[in-house]
């Protein structure tokens, strides 16, 4: 494994990921507090053009912002593959990211057109710049594991997602929406939500379950053919919808993939090798469990306002497995900074962050879940109740990685030497 044979000279400094971790809850507060300005019909209405600015808080500024700022940790840690001015590339692509998102849906939220020429503009530099340079490297990888395979159909599944948006970016900016319109919005969504964030996460899953929970491998069969069978099916997708075809049979096999990946994923979880408690499991299990349930939904529940299912595998799904990984990344690299620099007195990672801080921010975030989810049958007064939750959830979220950036700066201070001397 390539993480054992990882020098500080080969990581990037732990500013580097933290900025992209750091930045993401402050979108996740964004996104809630809008449920306090705008109506609730609008902002689950998806053709509204304030629900498409909400989205992208979260696909852009909350999804994207960790998956990039992951993506530059794991490179060197899980393919060997190493960005060569990391801090530089960080400015950029953060940047670019964070400004790009807040103009682009400032534009949709306030629909102030002008604006979206900066905010896809900004969004082009961020998306072409990040997938240029991960191309060129984990297409150069030689040591061919599961997860570099999967790292190559995300990049690909990463650049049709970011080129379908700014295609659609641009039939705002021209008003020029025709009829085939939905059909580019429906392949950006899933290559989106499919391709761009589930396949990496599968992809990133073989490598870290087993390795943080010393838990069991996938099978090979998922391992090797599920990414390229999903990547391979959202193309198809592509063509059965242009060509006006029954899509059903394609949800189905979706279905199949996630289904499969799921059941072995909480398989491995439960039969762990050492069961020892840790609270980031709780985020992975209940992350699996909504994408099982998700699936259901899209397959058996027929769609009036898709809210609950977004809400489903947007914030069930998606969002808990970021928080679970997050929680589990910052503490081992701090730990790996220090360490790697000769510090002998460093916090375990399991005290780099209060548990019981991230046992209580999970409960404030399955309740926003919960009071999301229920809204539609009961009443949009839940939506306001699961916001609140939602935003306080986020400052949680903020507060826990700021604390452990602290404590990790705190200790980066001193000399290592001291543990001698006082000793
Ligand atoms: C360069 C980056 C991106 C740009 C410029 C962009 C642009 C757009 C635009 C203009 C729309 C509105 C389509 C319409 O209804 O007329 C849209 C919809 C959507 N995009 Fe993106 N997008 C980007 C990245 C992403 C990513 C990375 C994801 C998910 C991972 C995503 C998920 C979605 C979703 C779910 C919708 C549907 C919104 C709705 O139905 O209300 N987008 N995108």
């Amino acid at each position: 494994m390539f993480n054992q044979g990882l020098s500080l000279d080969q990581a990037p400094p732990i500013s580097v990921p933290f900025r992209f971790f750091i930045t993401a809850p402050l979108f996740g507060i964004a996104l809630g507090l809008l449920f306090f300005f705008f109506p609730t019909d609008l902002l689950i209405n998806r053709y509204s053009s304030v629900a498409i600015g909400g989205i992208h808080l979260f696909t852009l500024g909350i999804l994207s912002m960790i998956i990039f700022g992951a993506m530059q940790q794991m490179m060197p840690v899980l393919a060997g593959a190493i960005i060569k001015k990391p801090v530089l590339f960080a400015n950029v692509v953060h940047t670019s990211l964070t400004l790009g998102t807040l103009f682009f849906s400032a534009s949709f939220i306030f629909e102030i057109k002008a604006l979206l020429h900066v905010g896809a503009s900004l969004l082009a530099i961020a998306f072409l710049t990040f997938f240029a340079v991960l191309a060129y490297l984990i297409f150069k990888v030689k040591f061919l594991t599961s997860t570099v395979n999967a790292m190559k159909l995300f990049t690909l599944a990463g650049i049709i997602t970011s080129v379908l948006g700014l295609y659609l970016a641009y039939s705002h900016i021209s008003n020029d929406i025709g009829s085939l319109h939905y059909n580019f919005v429906y392949l950006h969504i899933l290559f989106g939500l499919f391709g761009f964030a589930t396949i990496l996460i599968m992809g990133v899953s073989f490598q870290v379950i087993p390795m943080f929970y010393v838990a069991l491998d996938f099978p090979k069969f998922i391992q090797n053919k599920i990414p390229l069978f999903v990547l391979t099916v959202l193309i198809v997708f592509g063509m059965f919808l242009f060509l006006q075809l029954d899509t059903y049979v394609l949800k189905v096999l979706f279905s199949v993939f996630f289904v499969l990946f799921c059941v072995h994923g909480l398989n491995s979880l439960n039969k762990r090798r050492r069961p020892v408690f840790d609270v980031t499991l709780w985020y992975w299990k209940l992350s699996l469990t909504f994408l099982l349930l998700s699936m259901l939904n899209w397959l058996f529940v027929p769609q009036d306002s898709y809210f609950l299912l977004a809400i489903m595998f947007g914030l069930g799904f998606l969002y808990s497995l970021l928080q679970g990984m997050i929680y589990k990344i910052i503490p081992f690299l701090a730990w790996f900074h220090l360490n790697s620099k000769g510090h002998m007195i460093i916090p375990t990672m399991r005290e780099m962050i209060n548990e019981d801080m991230i046992k209580l921010h999970f409960f404030i975030y399955t309740a926003s879940v919960f009071f999301f989810m229920i809204s539609p049958f009961l009443s949009n007064f839940f939506v306001i109740i699961a916001a609140l939750l939602f935003i306080i959830s986020n400052i949680l979220f903020l507060m826990n990685c700021v604390m452990a950036a602290n404590k990790y700066a705190q200790i980066a201070k001193t000399n290592p030497l001291d543990a001698f001397t006082q000793g």
